[in-house]
């Protein structure tokens, strides 16, 4: 089969179309054609060798979810069977044209959904819900900040919180992203080119920040979470080494938590799957839609990183093989 492969750490031409076996499945897992790929953050990580692959995953083919046909199924699934169109959370080697995946972690593409569309939904929902309303217990009335509201992540988070009542404040670095923020439903968006977001939320009530920045954020953070407040780092894009008032959090009473998801057991993933299953999905296509910025053959991925590491991406970039 054709994969997109990390030839060596580095820059996104680094990112080379080779053949590779077509993998093995196991007797719970399915062999998915995919159709297409998710592009998240984390695959530049992994490009750039700061984030590898858990053992058992292939360690130079990215790509962290993918949407497809089922191909073949091992000998003990039970939930789906070849021609199943189905959307999938994996740990690695989503960019390739097949993809072994334990059958608990795959959910059907939704009703009027393009597998493109369907492709950039796992990664993003998964880390949303299990941070924001499993950790984080946002609930509705609450105020959530999330910075990058225009990325996958952030749109995610903005339409998710918007579905469940909450208020929603994030940050942005054009008017373009702005706007597109506004359309999911943000209630304030800040540029952080011009404006700086703790003056601009002075006021407001926030009860959860996602936070993927850190940094120079973490303290403006503390300082802007309301009393019992909990701040959920995912990432530490600007410093992942900060000073703590631990006063300040005795006096709020704040919860500082947060996780990473690709390691996680799969007895976790396949609880998360379901709860994602349950709650989520419902809303897909309704209250939340998916925002395809491109769409790029698997020989333009370094393309598509360079597209995302420059900052133009507004929603999810797919690839397709
Ligand atoms: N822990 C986990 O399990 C997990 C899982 C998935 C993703 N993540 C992390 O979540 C983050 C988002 O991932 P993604 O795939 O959604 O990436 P993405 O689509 O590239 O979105 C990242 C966003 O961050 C914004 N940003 C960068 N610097 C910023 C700053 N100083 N202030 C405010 N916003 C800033 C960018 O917007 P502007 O260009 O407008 O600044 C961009 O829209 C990444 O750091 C990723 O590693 C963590």
């Amino acid at each position: 089969m054709k994969a997109v492969v990390i030839t060596k750490s580095g820059r996104p031409e680094v990112l080379e179309v080779k053949e590779r076996p077509i993998p093995r499945i196991g007797d719970h897992e399915v062999l998915l054609k995919v159709h297409a790929a998710g592009v998240n953050r984390p695959d530049i990580f992994q490009r750039k060798g700061n984030y590898s692959a858990p053992s058992g995953v292939s360690k130079d083919i990215p790509g962290l979810e993918a949407a497809g046909m089922v191909e073949r199924v091992g000998a003990a699934v039970t939930q789906w069977k070849p021609g199943d169109k189905v959307c999938c959370l994996v740990a690695g080697g989503a960019y390739a044209e097949f993809v072994a995946v334990d059958e608990n972690l795959c959910l059907p593409v939704p009703e009027n959904f393009s597998y493109a569309e369907a492709a950039g939904l796992p990664e993003t929902i998964f880390t949303v819900w299990d941070n924001v309303f499993r950790r984080g217990g946002l609930k509705k009335g609450d105020g959530i900040l999330v910075h990058g509201g225009a990325g996958g992540i952030g749109s995610a988070t903005i339409q998710l919180a918007k579905a469940f009542g909450a208020k929603v404040f994030t940050t942005v670095s054009t008017t373009d992203k702005e706007l597109f923020c506004k359309k999911l439903g943000a209630d304030v968006i800040i540029n952080y080119k011009n404006d700086d977001f703790m003056e601009c939320l002075s006021g407001e009530t926030v009860n959860v920040v996602l936070d993927s920045i850190g940094g120079a954020y973490f303290e403006k953070h503390i300082d802007l979470l309301a009393d019992d407040g909990k701040l959920i780092q995912i990432n530490a894009m600007q410093g992942a080494k900060v000073d703590v008032n631990l006063m300040k959090i005795m006096h709020k009473r704040i919860v500082l938590t947060g996780s990473t998801l690709r390691a996680r057991q799969l007895d976790f993933k396949k609880q998360l799957a379901q709860d994602v299953f349950n709650y989520v999905w419902p809303l897909i296509g309704k209250r939340y839609k998916q925002h395809i910025y491109a769409e790029l053959s698997f020989d333009h991925a370094p393309t598509a990183h360079k597209m995302m590491e420059q900052g133009e991406v507004l929603g999810k970039l797919i690839l397709v093989p």
